[in-house]
């Protein structure tokens, strides 16, 4: 990727989404600096899926505008926001389980026009990245919860996205698990020059990797500011009051 794209900011502009009688997303802004890692937080239904279909193009936003470098990408389709660096994960992983770890990675990067010798190169590295070399021909439907889950992020980075947006990525890993993938997470803006938004229920892991974090609830921005300030912030400790889901101020 050119060092031009690099230095692309994604800006959220006072996004709004509804659907129906619901206001999914209500005047959300943040911006998201060229390798910045940053979090996503909130209770159940706060909207931060949302966000992530809008930036990603699967969802269109009713009111505000975001932009990539400037650009306005209202309209844009998922495969031209992942052509223009945007690449995701998704919350339920959808890998194809019929299809190698390989093919899977491949799929990464169908639809943006390299030719088959490129494609593979492109996926060799990113299995050797990612120490994935050894599952490369197994099926994905026979790999464990965890390797599955490391080749949803495989195949979202195959194609050195500006961005990638991580949908609760540690969801079922252990503590061990989600370690490592605090260290992975935390590597990725210098082994790929690529900036994260990390929607995360462990807020230990969410402390770890992220300069700052913006917290939704009901739709709406009721925090951002760096792990200290969101820790310390009292509406945030009452938005997670009777919620089953950890404080981000009780860690
Ligand atoms: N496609 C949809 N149709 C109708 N309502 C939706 C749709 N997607 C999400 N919602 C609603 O929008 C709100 C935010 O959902 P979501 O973005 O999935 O929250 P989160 O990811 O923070 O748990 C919830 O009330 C949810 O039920
Ligand atoms: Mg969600």
């Amino acid at each position: 990727m050119r060092t031009t794209d690099r230095a692309r900011v994604l800006e959220i502009d006072r996004v709004s989404v509804r659907f129906g009688g619901i206001a999914a997303l209500a005047d959300v802004s943040f911006h998201m600096a060229p390798g910045e890692v940053r979090g996503l937080v909130g209770p159940n239904g706060a909207g931060k899926t949302t966000l992530v279909n809008c930036l990603s193009g699967y969802q269109r936003p009713s009111a505000g505008a975001i932009r990539l470098g400037g650009a306005d990408t209202a309209g844009w389709s998922p495969s031209r926001l992942r052509r223009a660096g945007i690449a995701r994960t998704f919350q339920a992983g959808r890998l194809f389980a019929g299809l190698t770890v390989a093919e899977n990675v491949e799929a990464g990067l169908l639809g943006l026009g390299l030719g088959r010798r490129e494609a593979a190169s492109h996926v060799q590295a990113m299995l050797r990245l990612l120490d994935l070399v050894p599952q490369a021909g197994r099926l994905a439907g026979t790999l464990p919860y965890t390797a599955a889950r490391i080749v949803s992020l495989a195949r979202a980075l195959v194609h050195s996205p500006a961005f990638v947006l991580l949908d609760e990525p540690a969801a079922g890993m252990s503590d061990a698990e989600s370690g490592q993938l605090a260290d992975l997470i935390a590597s990725l803006p210098s082994r790929f020059g690529c900036g994260v938004l990390l929607i995360e229920h462990n807020m230990t892991l969410v402390n770890a990797v992220c300069e700052r974090i913006h917290v939704l609830d009901g739709g709406r921005t009721l925090a951002d500011g760096t792990p200290a300030d969101i820790r310390a912030n009292p509406a945030v400790a009452a938005a997670y009051l009777g919620s089953e889901e950890a404080a981000p101020c009780s860690m």
